[in-house]
């Protein structure tokens, strides 16, 4: 009754500016890749880690993470996020759970993992969210439309973490609807009710050059 985590880590890391794909980038010594896989490596209620990656770095990233027992045989991602998670969803044998997880989020903590875990034995879908900390007003034409209210409002992370059957449902049907969202959440919307449980702050996704010092901070926090 475990589950398997896919990591999508094929993409190009634009945003982030370096001359490689950001989740190469080190922190402390080791790449964010193996930061994040090595969270799932270390939860006991994870079976295996499923990665996508881009063509040209399967070699790459299978060297740099041949000490991490549970990584699986790596599939190529696609154009998209969501193609490359669809690449590896169709490539694994079925499961009962399935965590989603960036590859540039290596600060997940095993505290959000385990009510993740929990959650979703009860209610087959549920992602990581946090508070919005900011005023959001809806823009158009640089004009204010819309104040929206706060109290509604949370900003979503990954792992989300869903049945897999649901989750494969999901998908298929975007895929036959050529719907393309921006979090897997929102393919299980268009089936299912998703839950959140409320994550932390440090779960930031690494994207641009200043999530870099960011990064530091964080570590430093954590005494690494
Ligand atoms: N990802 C992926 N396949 C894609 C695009 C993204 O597997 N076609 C992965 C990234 O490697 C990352 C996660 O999805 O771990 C979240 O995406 P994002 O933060 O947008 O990363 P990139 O797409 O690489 O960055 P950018 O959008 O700045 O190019
Ligand atoms: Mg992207």
């Amino acid at each position: 009754n475990m589950y398997d985590v896919i990591i999508p880590a094929a993409g190009m890391g634009k945003r982030m500016q370096a001359n490689q794909n950001k989740i190469l980038l080190t922190i402390n010594h080791k790449s964010i890749l193996e930061h994040t896989v090595q969270v799932f490596q270390n939860d006991d209620n994870c079976r295996a880690i499923h990665l996508a990656a881009q063509r040209d770095e399967i070699s790459t990233l299978q060297s740099m993470l041949t000490n991490y027992s549970k990584i699986d045989v790596i599939t190529e991602g696609g154009s998209e996020r969501q193609y490359s998670i669809y690449n590896v969803l169709k490539a694994i044998a079925p499961c009962e759970y399935v965590f989603v997880h960036d590859a540039a989020r290596p600060f997940v903590t095993q505290d959000t993992l385990n009510k993740l875990y929990e959650s979703v034995q009860q209610n087959h879908s549920v992602i990581a969210a946090v508070k919005v900390k900011d005023t959001i007003k809806r823009i158009e034409n640089n004009q204010v439309e819309e104040t929206l209210k706060r109290d509604e409002l949370w900003q979503i992370q990954t792992p989300q973490a869903f049945s897999y059957q649901l989750l494969l449902d999901a998908y298929n049907k975007a895929d036959a609807d050529y719907f393309l969202g921006t979090d897997d959440a929102s393919l299980v919307e268009r089936v299912s009710k998703v839950h959140i449980v409320e994550s932390d702050y440090d779960n930031i996704k690494i994207t641009t050059p200043e999530d870099m010092f960011f990064a530091e901070a964080i570590l430093k926090k954590r005494g690494l």
